[in-house]
């Protein structure tokens, strides 16, 4: 297909939560969204949604723990729309539970979601954004990658990771005119807490965030939008929003 005129924004972990708000967020401001996560349906209802609202969007299905995945999603967003001016590195999973005795199972998939996964996709869309002259990617970390919390230790590892890996990026591509934003949202209203897969883990932190007033998804898709439509001289590398009852 010929490169679309409207700008296009990869969205990984778009089948829900965040995902899904910054999509249904840039397909309003006529962003063209390859849309991608393990989910189908999931996908398919919210890509129906910003085409009914006279957006694009496509459902691609992908595991961003597997590269032939991540490797297929990049090609059919190409073929789709012909480049991809922004990547949102969103898809994320959280275990909480102390190290002693953890399933470390748990560990794995956090390790390989948030932060390999992350860093794999941004490797694959990186070479196109640099043929391009231009690019912007959002890395969707945590304030858990700020802070050290008690019974959160890998899920901090892999945003402290995250943050990290985003700094550096951002000092290698800035003469390449890609722009670098993390994006540190404290506690958010979405399923992500109901799969905790830890029961105790699960009701401490379902408890934790109730007395918080967390945030929405769409509060951090705004701030996301903040990012995206600074001027073009200006690169936003970091934006921290939290619940305001939330100390930590
Ligand atoms: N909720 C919070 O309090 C909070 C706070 C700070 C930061 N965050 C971060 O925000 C991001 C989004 O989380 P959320 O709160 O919106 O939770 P969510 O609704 O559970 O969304 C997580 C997304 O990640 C996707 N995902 C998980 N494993 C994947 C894989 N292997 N390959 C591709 N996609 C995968 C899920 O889709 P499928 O299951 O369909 O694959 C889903 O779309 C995460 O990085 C999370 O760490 C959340």
């Amino acid at each position: 297909m010929a490169a679309s005129t409207h700008p296009v924004a990869l969205i990984t972990g778009a089948s829900s939560g965040i995902g899904a708000a910054i999509a249904r967020d840039l397909g309003s401001r006529g962003y063209y969204l390859a849309l991608a996560a393990r989910r189908k349906d999931a996908l398919e209802t919210v890509a129906r949604d910003i085409r009914t609202s006279g957006g694009g969007a496509v459902p691609l299905v992908c595991d961003v723990t597997k590269p032939e995945s991540i490797a297929a999603c990049v090609a059919h967003t190409r073929e789709e729309f012909g480049r991809i001016d922004v990547l949102v590195n969103n898809a994320g999973v959280m275990h909480n539970g102390k190290i002693a005795g953890a399933d470390v199972s748990e560990w794995r998939a956090m390790i390989d979601v948030n932060l390999t996964g992350l860093m794999l996709m941004t490797h694959a869309v990186l070479p196109h954004m640099q043929a391009a002259g231009s690019g912007h990617i959002i890395n969707i970390s945590s304030v858990a990658g700020k802070i050290i919390t008690v019974g959160n230790g890998v899920y901090n590892v892999t945003k402290w990771g995250v943050n990290v890996f985003s700094e550096a990026l951002r000092k290698e591509v800035y003469v390449d005119n890609i722009k670098v934003t993390v994006v540190c949202p404290g506690v958010v209203d979405t399923e992500l807490l109901d799969k905790i897969a830890n029961p105790e883990a699960r009701a401490n932190f379902k408890a934790f965030a109730a007395g918080l007033d967390p945030l929405t998804a769409d509060d951090v898709a705004g701030a996301v939008a903040y990012a995206l439509t600074a001027p073009s001289y200006v690169s936003i590398n970091e934006v921290v929003l939290r619940p305001a009852k939330q100390e930590r």
